[in-house]
């Protein structure tokens, strides 16, 4: 099995003591299920020590490896992410980028890495402004090799690594080359996801093309599949660090991929650019609710700050007491509406543009914003506040659409990982090098600079990363961590993230439970309840709110990790996906 392909790499070159190799052992709970039965709880899996959760087995399974073998989060990070980029590369990879909260058990500080790609030096506001002066559709944009950033995953998990890792570089690299050389059954969401795009640019793409659709025809579940280039590609980062990925060989492809002709705009990506990224450490952006502190990642995201700003506005209400029914649905989608009213106006990079990042968590601030909220009556539109330090800008209203992943990690000694890693959308831009895909995650900025004379927070700039929603989070209770957890999911990231904090923290839920449970997202619009679950219920009640109601597919991919008060470790993979927790 490549699996224990990969895991026999790892083992020799990691040396685990005899201890820890019995913690190794596979896992009694929580491999993945031949159906997808929502009535069965997610997959879950408890341990005493440590646990790794992700969006595929394999990459479970080499965080729990590297874990059982002494390694710290940080390491299982690396090996997760390098696992993922080959066995999940419809969602996330080399080409694309992360962002990652760690915490270290030492200090009990908890970091933030910045990992977004960033756009070209070259790009000022009219990047997606057409020949007409228009801004170009979201699709053509994604289409086009100006979609694509200079990746930050490398540089990211590089970052977290030389800070925490514990475990050589090189041999976290190892999991993965052996499954992309020895080969990997192709998942069934990832033959479905390659079948999908098919005639939405993926089979016409060179590379990709190739790739996914071998002698013509799309991969299918099952079929085994090997990616040389993907392996050469690690070999070259570990004989020589991650340094070569922004320079010489790796980068003059990524910049010609970025650069071939193909779609409305051409590709302005230089090797300079690539030469210049750098991941950012950052402090996270915290807030109190109720009995927890509640922290996430900071600009460029909006995930910590919204999911922030959502609970912030909830904890005025009982609602535990009011219980999972429509009114306390209601409260969630009336702070929601309001809380991206102001992700809309406000959130972009703060290191290029004014944004109140402290006032927009402002408790007095939310309190007022709360107040807006009418227990019997749905609002017909959110409009922005003026927080704190607020300026005038034009809101950003642009969609975004799936393809992004979320991991966590908890190591012996108690250090945490929590990392949402994207390339955007299913494919992202579809161009292929080094045997990983590249982003389009320069389609997250708003194509249009300035709205009614206003220039737009989020509008493209040299250097400038695009606004985001991943939204990794950590929850702490006196100071000591209880969960980390975080999903894919565009710009319904916030929403996944913050109804799961609200069901496990509020209305007392199990992890896997909360996961599992029917979505409720309000994003400022109608509120949508996920199809075909027991969310609907709450269809009638909302509308005699006078919310406008709808029900549609509601795609998660929501991973936890839950510290219960006896130390116990509880994974819970969401049942959308086919993720899994293993632990030891
Ligand atoms: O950074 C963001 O917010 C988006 N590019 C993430 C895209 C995403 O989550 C797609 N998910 N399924």
């Amino acid at each position: 099995m490549p699996l224990r392909a990969a895991a026999s790499a790892l083992a020799l070159l990691l040396a685990p003591p005899a201890a820890a190799q019995q913690a190794a052992a596979p896992p009694a709970a929580s491999q993945p299920e031949a159906t997808h039965d929502r009535a069965a709880a997610a997959r879950r899996a408890e341990a005493p020590t440590f646990m790794a959760v992700a969006a595929h087995p394999e990459a479970a399974a080499v965080g729990r490896d590297v874990l059982a073998a002494g390694g710290t989060a940080a390491d299982a990070a690396v090996a997760m992410q390098m696992v993922l980029g080959l066995v999940e590369p419809q969602s996330s990879g080399l080409g694309g980028g992360l962002f990652i909260l760690y915490r270290d058990a030492e200090t009990g500080r908890i970091v933030t890495y910045d990992g977004r790609e960033t756009a070209p030096m070259a790009a000022d506001e009219s990047y997606w402004l057409g020949e007409d002066g228009a801004p170009i559709g979201w699709w053509d944009a994604v289409m086009t090799g100006r979609s694509v950033g200079v990746p930050g995953a490398v540089a990211g998990v590089a970052r977290l690594h030389a800070d925490f890792g514990d475990r050589g570089w090189s041999g976290l690299l190892a999991p993965a080359i052996a499954l992309a050389e020895t080969g990997f059954p192709v998942s069934p969401r990832l033959a479905a996801s390659v079948e999908k795009a098919a005639e939405r640019g993926l089979r016409d793409a060179p590379d990709a093309g190739r790739y996914f659709f071998p002698d013509g025809a799309p991969l299918a579940a099952g079929d085994s599949l090997r990616n040389q280039a993907y392996a050469d590609t690690l070999r070259l980062l570990a004989r020589q660090g991650p340094e070569a990925f922004y320079q010489g060989a790796i980068a003059r492809g990524i910049v010609d991929a970025a650069n071939a002709p193909g779609g409305k705009l051409a590709g302005m990506l230089t090797m300079e650019d690539l030469a210049g990224y750098e991941a950012k450490v950052r402090p996270p952006v915290c807030i109190d609710y109720r009995d927890w502190e509640v922290c996430g990642m900071g600009p460029p995201s909006s995930g910590g700050l919204t999911v922030g700003q959502i609970l912030g506005m909830l904890e005025g209400h009982d609602l535990s007491a009011l219980g999972d029914g429509p009114e306390a649905w209601h409260l969630f989608a009336e702070a929601s509406k309001l809380a991206y009213a102001d992700r809309g106006l406000y959130m972009a990079d703060a290191d290029q543009v004014e944004m109140p990042t402290e006032g927009l968590l402002d408790k007095a601030y939310l309190a007022e914003r709360a107040k807006l909220i009418d227990q019997a009556a749905a609002m017909a539109k959110a409009e922005p506040g003026v927080p704190p330090g607020a300026g005038a800008q034009a809101p950003d209203t642009d969609p975004e659409r799936p393809g992004t992943t979320h991991f966590v990690a908890v190591d012996a000694a108690g250090n945490m990982v929590s990392a949402t890693s994207s390339i955007e959308t299913g494919f992202g831009s579809r161009r292929m090098t080094g045997g990983f895909l590249l982003n389009n995650e320069l389609t997250d900025f708003s194509r249009a600079p300035v709205k009614d004379g206003l220039a737009v927070a989020n509008r493209v700039g040299p250097g400038k990363r695009p606004r985001s929603s991943m939204a990794p989070t950590m929850v702490l209770k006196d100071g000591a961590p209880v969960l980390l957890i975080g999903s894919p999911g565009g710009s319904r990231i916030i929403e996944y993230v913050a109804a799961a904090l609200v069901r496990i923290l509020d209305f007392g839920m199990d992890p896997a439970e909360a996961v599992a449970a029917g979505h409720v997202v309000s994003r400022g619009g109608p509120v949508e309840l996920e199809e075909g679950t027991e969310a609907e219920r709450l269809a009638d009640a909302l509308r005699a709110l006078g919310h406008e109601v709808k029900t549609r597919d509601l795609n998660s991919g929501l991973h936890v990790i839950q510290v219960q008060e006896d130390g116990t470790l509880v994974g819970a993979a969401d049942p959308r996906r086919e993720g899994a927790a293993y632990g030891g």
